[in-house]
């Protein structure tokens, strides 16, 4: 295989769960909204970071995984990629370059390489789901009440959205940007052959007024404001979704299971689809609604874990013997509410990371909780809800099958456990001096050594919110130091001042990481940079990134992220390797939720498993800690 396409193949086979990837892109522009408060604008500009300091931090990363006799082959490949006058520099003069022509050189390549180029299917692989407090439905009457509240609650949030009221929220001193904000409601994923593209209607001249409900894969246009421009009210809202679900007693064909689809497969059918001019229109209303509310059913093949149950629902709705095909991917935002109380959400993540999405979340507990929003007055003129037609000839109904056969065999593979740790939450971390978030990368590093007698590379968000349309950048949680600090754990013989001395320390060089990351100094947006602008200029892609140093390094086996809510809620999504975990994670004062998983096809991983070693971890973290601080005081 020649040197071009041998790097080809490894670009489209790293093309794998969206937003953590490296993945080549073309350099198209995607057009930045402006941040949602105007005077964001001066904002800092994400910094290109200093070559060598990148190329040393990235061997730091590289060494824990690596044998001697690999490291030493990466120092070497590491050393000619940055020698002074080489590609290296002349990549990071197009960097500079770029970046002093746009606001942020990495975001319209970002959203191109990490979500619009991928082509893989957004279930499981990209779309993350977000579970809400459960709830306890009897009756129609209580599902329908909840879901007409979600609906009153977001465009209740859409209100502050409009008047650029949310507030700026900050990261210590420093303000984060709000342009996410901008962009989760009214936002659609739309397919292509070869890329997708993203459109914003929330922004555009004439701003979509209606909602789209499915109900037993029928989609119904429902409009949510009144002659006058302001929102039906609660019972009004009820009254419109009875009437879907009156509308809609049997199941219709599953054409929303075309969005479970590789996007390149699904491109097609997409192109095949809007022939039909009534087929046309109505992807139409649904791509320009504010937003989905998809009404379920019942749990299919419960787990005996309700949490986990709500988790796949929001996943992957329990496949095409659920409610796959009662949802429409693409949708940036889907309110998912079941027949019982599993309750939450799945977002496209193209347009924002999960914090926006959270606060919605937060948003709409509290606009429940408050008695007196149920006194809205009424809107005037309520029109009945519009059922969205499709015509499915017999090409589209094959799609339709084989999409199923697709995605049955994704849902058979995914296999999730979600739990509340009640050991203990965020309050006894810090009374140790410690960072929350830290502390728990440690326990889920401890916890991968622990079942495989080996370190796990290890991917965790940081936001860089910090600087004009930021959006992430790669912690990567598996050190030098979190291998000695598993190993210490481990040790039976070792006493415990060593045991909590290497956890400090372990903890203390992921914090320093993570003071980098959010600064926009990390190693991996630093180096897809490198790589994009060598594509971009027509040159080979360095051998650096077909390293075994850098392959290792990237093979995320371990998937994390801390999603905060004020409620009791958690994020949860599929691994990003096959081999991997996914572990998300909402710590709370007194107790830490969180949403795992791990594929059925892969012998070497099992989630069950995977939380009894996070939960031992953390409480032996715990006890040596407590332990120790005894024994100091003897
Ligand atoms: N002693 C006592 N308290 C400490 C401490 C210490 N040594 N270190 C930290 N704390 C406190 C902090 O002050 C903070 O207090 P607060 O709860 O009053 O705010 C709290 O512990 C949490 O801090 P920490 O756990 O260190 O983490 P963080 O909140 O700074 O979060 C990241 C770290 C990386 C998760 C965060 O910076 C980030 O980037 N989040 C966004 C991730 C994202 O986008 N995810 C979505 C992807 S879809």
């Amino acid at each position: 295989m020649s040197k071009m396409a041998l790097s080809a193949s490894i670009i489209l086979r790293q093309g794998l769960r969206c937003g953590r990837i490296i993945q080549a892109s073309n350099t198209a522009m995607v057009s930045q909204l402006r941040p949602l408060h105007d005077d964001q604008a001066v904002l800092p500009r994400l910094p290109v970071p200093q070559l060598d300091d990148t190329l040393n931090k990235y061997l730091k990363t590289v060494k824990p995984l690596v044998t001697d006799e690999e490291f030493h082959l990466t120092e070497e490949i590491v050393k000619k990629f940055g020698a002074s006058g080489g590609i290296a520099h002349r990549l990071q003069n197009k960097l500079i370059n770029r970046a002093e022509a746009t606001e942020n050189w990495l975001s319209d390549w970002w959203m191109n390489a990490a979500y619009l180029d991928c082509r893989g299917p957004l279930v499981v692989w990209s779309s993350p789901g977000l579970v809400f407090p459960l709830q306890e439905f009897r009756t129609l009457d209580d599902q329908l009440n909840f879901a007409a509240k979600v609906i009153a609650g977001t465009l209740d949030y859409k209100i502050m959205v409009d008047q650029k009221t949310v507030p700026v929220e900050r990261m210590g001193k420093d303000t984060l940007d709000m342009s996410q904000y901008f962009k989760i409601l009214g936002t659609c994923r739309i397919p292509g052959v070869t890329r997708d593209t993203i459109q914003f209607y929330g922004q555009s001249v004439h701003p979509p007024k209606h909602i789209v409900v499915a109900h037993n894969n029928h989609f119904f246009k429902i409009d949510v404001y009144g002659k006058h421009g302001e929102p039906l009210n609660v019972r009004q809202l009820v009254h419109q979704l009875r009437n879907v679900v009156e509308r809609s007693t049997h199941p219709a064909i599953p054409v929303g299971i075309l969005t479970t689809q590789n996007r390149n497969v699904w491109g097609k059918a997409y192109k095949q689809l809007r022939k039909d001019k009534t087929n046309k229109a109505s992807m139409e209303e649904i791509q320009r609604c504010i937003f989905l509310v998809a009404l379920d059913g019942p749990v299919v093949n419960p787990t005996g874990n309700i949490m986990t149950d709500a988790a796949l629902s929001c996943v992957h709705g329990y496949g095409p013997q659920g409610y796959a095909g009662n949802r429409w991917y693409d949708k940036t935002l889907q309110f998912i509410i079941g027949k019982k109380g599993a309750v939450g959400m799945t977002y496209e993540h193209t347009p924002a990371e999960g914090p926006p999405v959270a606060n919605l979340m937060d948003h709409i507990m509290d606009y429940m909780a408050d008695v007196k929003k149920d006194l809205q007055l009424p809107a005037i003129e309520l029109s009945k809800p519009q059922r969205l037609m499709f015509n499915i000839n017999p090409d589209l109904k094959q799609d339709i099958e084989e999409a199923k056969v697709a995605l049955e065999s994704l849902v058979g593979d995914l296999e999730m456990t979600c739990f509340k740790f009640t050991g203990f939450g965020k309050n006894f971390i810090k009374s140790q001096k410690l960072s929350p978030d830290s502390f728990i990368q440690m326990a889920i590093q401890l916890a991968f050594y622990r079942i495989h007698n080996e370190p796990g590379a290890h991917y965790e968000s940081a936001s860089t919110r910090k600087f004009l349309y930021g959006r992430t950048e790669t912690i990567r949680s598996c050190s030098v130091e979190s291998v000695t600090f598993a190993k210490a754990m481990l040790d039976k013989e070792l006493p415990v001042n060593e045991k909590t001395a290497a956890l400090r320390s372990a903890i203390e060089a992921h914090k320093n990481y993570v003071k980098d990351a959010v600064n926009g100094l990390g190693v991996d947006r630093h180096l897809l940079g490198l790589k994009l602008a060598a594509i971009e200029a027509g040159m080979d892609v360095p051998t650096l990134f077909m390293d075994v140093g850098y392959l290792r390094s990237s093979h995320m086996r371990l998937s994390t992220s801390q999603v905060p809510a004020r409620c009791e809620a958690f994020m949860c999504f599929g691994p990003l390797v096959p081999d991997g975990y996914g572990c998300c994670y909402n710590p709370r004062s007194d107790a830490i939720f969180f949403g795992t998983s791990a594929f059925n096809s892969s012998p070497e991983t099992d989630s069950a498993t995977f939380r009894e070693a996070l939960e031992q971890s953390l409480l032996e973290m715990q006890d040596i800690l407590l332990r120790d601080r005894v024994k100091a005081n003897l």
